[in-house]
């Protein structure tokens, strides 16, 4: 059987101690989960470890934990998949070597209660309470039920599949910066009601996310998000499909410009091809004499000095641009633009496979979704 140092991260803000590493050598299959290791130790060596843990089939989403720098579930992790995580796929430990590593530490962005349970309340649970997690109902109230399309139901699946583990959270690039951010795990919830046709406040919510400084146009696209989700969740993809409904079904012109920016951006693609960096940004403030965009170029002036003291930039880079759309580019904008209705491009609820106008996988890349539809 593969030995494995299993590394937990104690703490125990109570005690006055400083946050420390413990060891603990064990002998298990590769295929037990990192919990089944955890729990061992707990059980058998030292009955001081914290961790939170319940249904153990990656269900309730209570034993998110990082490991191997890397957040997910404990008890759907293997140790085998979790050692490997330090030395990247395809590695395997060698035989008779050292025995392989595995570290386990609470979540990120979330406050340390003890050990390896995280302050969910402080962090994750307060920002779903953000977003009004709930359906706001259309009126009037039918006499039986609401009927709702197919489709719509499936389009909300991928973001019901959320158990509130918190991984997401846990990771995410934004929030390590802006705190307030509303987050991946709360945009995607409010996606679930969003993409619901049963409620009635789609423009409000879509607005108040928008004009919200650290709501939808606060994430950066690190994808962490998406890495990090046991259930396939994808909240990055959620949150741009919020932005879609908020700039393009509701023309919602946010004050924090993040309307105009996406629009800038579209408009410097379908124009040059490739991205023109020193046009996005007064672009993205109405163009470059525009009375808005005079105080965003100022201040951005020392960074573009210091482009040019490195070579990063010069004045005819700055000024011009080399590349002109090709006709590919420009093809791909009027079909785009040509099409009577917005296509969402969700991997997880794509198209029909039989209609012809369908712009997702074809058959064979079925996906859990579409097969439910059948
Ligand atoms: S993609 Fe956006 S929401 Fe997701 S982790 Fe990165 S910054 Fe956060
Ligand atoms: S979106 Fe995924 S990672 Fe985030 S809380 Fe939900 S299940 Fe966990
Ligand atoms: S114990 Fe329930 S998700 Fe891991």
């Amino acid at each position: 059987m593969p030995e494995y140092t299993l590394r937990i991260r104690r703490f125990d803000p109570q005690s006055g101690r400083a946050a420390h590493w413990e060891e603990h050598l064990l002998d298990m299959p590769e295929t037990q989960s990192v919990l089944d290791a955890l729990l061992k130790v707990r059980d058998e060596v030292d009955g001081s470890v914290g961790i939170r843990c319940s249904c153990q089939q990656a269900i309730c989403g209570s034993c998110g934990v990082r490991m191997n720098g890397k957040p997910g579930l404990a008890c759907n992790t293997h140790l085998g998949e979790a050692s490997r995580r330090a030395h990247g796929a395809g590695w395997n430990p060698p035989a008779g070597n050292e025995p392989a590593v595995i570290e386990v530490e609470p979540m990120g962005n979330m406050p340390v209660i003890r050990d390896l349970i995280v302050d969910m309340d402080q962090v994750h649970w307060k920002k779903i309470q953000r977003v009004t997690p709930w359906l706001i109902n259309q009126e009037p109230v039918p006499e039986r039920e609401y009927i709702v399309p197919h489709e719509n139901m499936v389009d909300v699946t991928q973001t019901m599949a959320c158990i509130q583990c918190g991984a997401c959270v846990s990771d995410c690039l934004a929030m390590e910066i802006d705190p307030l951010f509303v987050g991946p795990a709360a945009l995607a919830k409010s996606y679930r009601f969003v993409g619901d046709p049963r409620d009635a406040q789609h423009q409000e919510r879509l607005k108040d996310l928008a004009e919200d400084p650290h709501g939808i146009y606060d994430c950066t696209h690190c994808f962490n998000c998406i890495d990090a989700c046991p259930k396939g969740v994808d909240p990055m993809g959620q949150i741009m499909r919020l932005r879609r409904r908020a700039g393009s079904d509701h023309e919602i012109e946010d004050r924090n410009n993040g309307y105009r920016h996406e629009h800038a951006f579209v408009k410097n693609i379908e124009k040059n091809g490739l991205l023109h960096e020193a046009d996005l940004l007064p672009d993205s403030y109405g163009g470059k004499f525009h009375p808005r965009a005079v105080p965003e170029v100022v201040s951005s002036l020392p960074i573009a000095a210091r482009a040019f003291a490195r070579g990063k930039m010069t004045a005819k880079s700055a000024l011009t641009h080399p590349h002109k759309a090709s006709p590919e580019v420009k093809r791909i904008f009027k079909v785009v633009e040509g099409r009577e209705e917005r296509v969402e491009l969700n991997l997880y609820v794509t198209g029909y496979e039989d209609d012809p106008k369908s712009t997702g996988p074809g058959p064979e890349e079925t996906t859990a979704s579409e097969s439910e539809k059948s």
